[in-house]
């Protein structure tokens, strides 16, 4: 079976310089922006509402993305944006919430539903964003649930982008990569 696949008529839209790997599963109503990258055993799920990511994102190994379905118990219900620069760690969930541009997302988290991480914050990891909590850029969010811890140094404010260009050069030595036969 492949693993970009249609639901209902809608199908990924995925640029053709991003790195998705074979063992990852993105279905339906998706768009991934330019240089982004997808890691072993992600999931990208838009079956009942839209996922977009932007450009030079990576979302690392493990990590699930999915999203609400209008109903009376979420009216409208939420799609997912991740935004450009984005680093999303290790089995993270994003689970129908706005991730704005810049950010580290650390491995383990996961951010709730009409979350919002705003540009330039970093959740360390195993952070837990609770549903409709809205967290500023430029700070260091820690904890279950995370809370503002301070702000973010201009080492680390520097280290959001580094982050987000060693994964776009990581994704294109592995783009080149052939598959092997174990031996
Ligand atoms: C938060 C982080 C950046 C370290 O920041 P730091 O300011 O250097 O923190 P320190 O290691 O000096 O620790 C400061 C305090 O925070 C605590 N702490 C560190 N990381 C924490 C985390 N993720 N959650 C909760 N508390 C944390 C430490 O235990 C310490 O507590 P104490 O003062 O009571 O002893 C790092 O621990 C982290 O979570 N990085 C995320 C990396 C990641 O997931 N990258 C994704 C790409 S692979």
């Amino acid at each position: 079976m492949k693993n970009i696949r249609e639901f209902e008529g809608a199908s990924p839209d995925i640029h053709n310089s991003v790195f998705v790997d074979e063992s990852a599963i993105i279905t339906g109503n998706v768009v991934i922006g330019q240089d982004s990258s997808v890691w072993p055993l992600v999931s990208i799920r838009g079956d009942i509402h839209h996922i977009r990511i932007g450009a030079r994102t990576n979302i690392q190994d493990g990590s699930v993305l999915h999203v609400t379905h209008d109903s009376d118990y979420a009216p409208g219900g939420y799609g997912l944006t991740v935004g450009d620069d984005v680093t999303v760690g290790h089995s993270v969930v994003l689970h129908a919430c706005t991730v704005e541009n810049l950010c580290l997302i650390g491995m383990g988290s996961v951010v709730l539903d009409g979350a919002v991480v705003q540009s330039g914050a970093m959740v360390g990891a195993a952070g837990l964003v609770p549903p409709n909590k809205v967290i500023d850029g430029g700070y260091m969010w820690l904890g279950s649930p995370v809370k503002r811890v301070r702000e973010l140094t201009e080492k680390e404010k520097g280290f959001l982008l580094y982050s987000a260009a060693q994964y776009v050069k990581l994704k294109n030595r592995h783009a080149g990569q052939e598959a092997v036969e174990p031996t």
